[in-house]
């Protein structure tokens, strides 16, 4: 049956009662492709939420780029993970805000009607790492939405209890959709991983990108001084607005990306556009970065580690360019600097995050907020880099600017060619 994008506000269900079937946008193994393609419109049925589960109506939902990676099936393809041989499908989506619908059993701390945003990491409350070490370290440990299907580009997603954060009031259900992954995951690697503290410097890649603005922001509220690099003038415009020191424009540094199969000619030229960059860094924060905050991964990460102050940190949570990381490691034993890796955050980390938020002190970032249908452009804009900070979806939600029934700071609303 097609399904009527002008009736995916509505839902004649009550809460604590669940429609037979629900728009999704849904990716299947023989289309993995160009996001365009890859996301389908299909009525599915709405799952029960089962044991310590809540199914939450979507009122928005966030966008990230782990569906530019599920839609392509590249590096690898989501559909051996999670439940994804249970269902055959993936219905992505790892952010939302939305109105608690029905709750599983043994569900005691939200009931139908609860309005809330939801964090995309689940694990097994049975293995032990989630009472005793971190939910990141349980091998049950998955990304909701991206390795688990179920996710929120639909008018219903089922998750974990544990996933679920009040959601802060000053914001409508769009601002509330966006910054879950991106932010938690800046703050885990800032505060946690790196024990960010005031008069920190920091070097940030893809500072007007989704982790990058979150990334400045809390540099700023922690009293430590960042430079972001972006590609444009705008989008360094933007980072200024949320508290950097400078930025950067990776365009006057093409040469120091690694590109892999360089000649040792190559190689040295290439390391001479670092040291030219590093010492403009140097330049800007008055010494080499204590932190680099690190995602953009093989183009990058040997001028990181060169970068980075001796005894600093260079703190990774992806490599969109590349996974196969090499550098000259003498930069890094000679100095004695460190590389953490770091992988989403756990619940306590994304409380005390969501926190910050509710209080204003970090505001998230939207640049473009779509209707449902809006899922496949969106995730390639995603992929052709054309965005800034991030992009919601309405899908519960009828309008714009609706949900925001407290004062204090909303989004920043980020435009290009402002
Ligand atoms: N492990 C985790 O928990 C976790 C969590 C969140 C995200 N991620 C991953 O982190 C990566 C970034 O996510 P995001 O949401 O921040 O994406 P995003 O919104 O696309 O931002 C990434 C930024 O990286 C910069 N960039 C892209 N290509 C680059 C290149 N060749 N050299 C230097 N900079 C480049 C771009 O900025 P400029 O063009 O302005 O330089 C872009 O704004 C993705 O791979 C995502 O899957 C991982």
């Amino acid at each position: 049956m097609a399904v009527d994008l002008n009736q995916v506000s509505n839902v004649e269900a009550q809460p604590g009662e669940l429609p037979r079937t629900m728009a999704a946008w849904v990716i299947r193994p023989e289309r993995e492709g160009e996001p365009l393609e890859a996301f389908q419109l299909e009525e599915i049925e709405v799952p029960e939420p089962g044991a310590f589960e809540v199914v939450v109506r979507v009122m928005a939902a966030g966008v990230n780029y782990n569906n530019v990676w599920a839609a392509q099936g590249k590096p690898v393809s989501v559909f051996p993970y999670g439940d994804h041989p249970e269902w055959g499908h993936h219905i992505g989506g790892s952010d939302a805000s939305g109105i608690v619908w029905k709750v599983g059993p043994g569900v005691t701390r939200w009931a139908p009607g609860d309005e809330v945003v939801i964090h995309c990491n689940q694990a097994s409350y049975e293995d032990p790492e989630v009472h005793g070490l971190d939910p990141l370290a349980a091998p049950s440990q998955l990304i909701w939405g991206y390795e688990t299907t179920w996710g929120s580009f639909a008018q219903f997603t089922k998750v974990q209890a544990q996933q679920l954060l009040p959601r802060p009031q000053n914001l409508t259900w769009e601002e509330a959709a966006s910054y879950g992954l991106v932010y938690f995951t800046a703050y885990r690697m800032l505060i946690d991983q790196c024990e960010l503290k005031a008069g920190d410097t920091v070097l940030i890649w893809g500072a007007a990108g989704g982790l990058g603005v979150f990334a400045v922001q809390l540099c700023a509220a922690a009293g430590a001084e960042c430079v972001g690099v972006v590609s444009s003038e705008e989008k360094g415009r933007l980072i200024m607005q949320l508290g950097a020191k400078a930025f950067i424009n990776r365009n006057d540094y093409a040469g120091m990306m690694r590109r892999g199969g360089e000649t040792p000619e190559q190689e040295k030229a290439r390391f001479q556009e670092s040291r030219r960059f590093a010492k403009a860094v140097k330049e800007i924060l008055g010494e080499a970065p204590e932190i680099v905050f690190e995602h953009v991964g093989k183009a990058t990460f040997p001028t990181s580690v060169f970068a980075a102050k001796p005894f600093g940190k260079v703190v990774i949570c992806a490599g969109t360019t590349g996974y196969h990381l090499d550098f000259d490691v003498r930069h890094l034993w000679m100095r004695q600097k460190r590389i953490i890796g770091s992988h989403f955050a756990n619940a306590y980390e994304c409380m005390k995050a969501n926190e910050l938020i509710e209080q204003g002190k970090i505001r998230p970032v939207l640049w473009r907020t779509m209707g449902f249908e809006g899922v496949p452009e969106a995730h390639q804009l995603m992929k052709e880099n054309k965005h800034l900070g991030k992009i919601s979806i309405l899908v519960g939600a009828p309008e714009q600017g609706l949900g925001k029934t407290a004062p204090g700071a909303g989004a920043i609303h980020a435009e290009v060619g402002a």
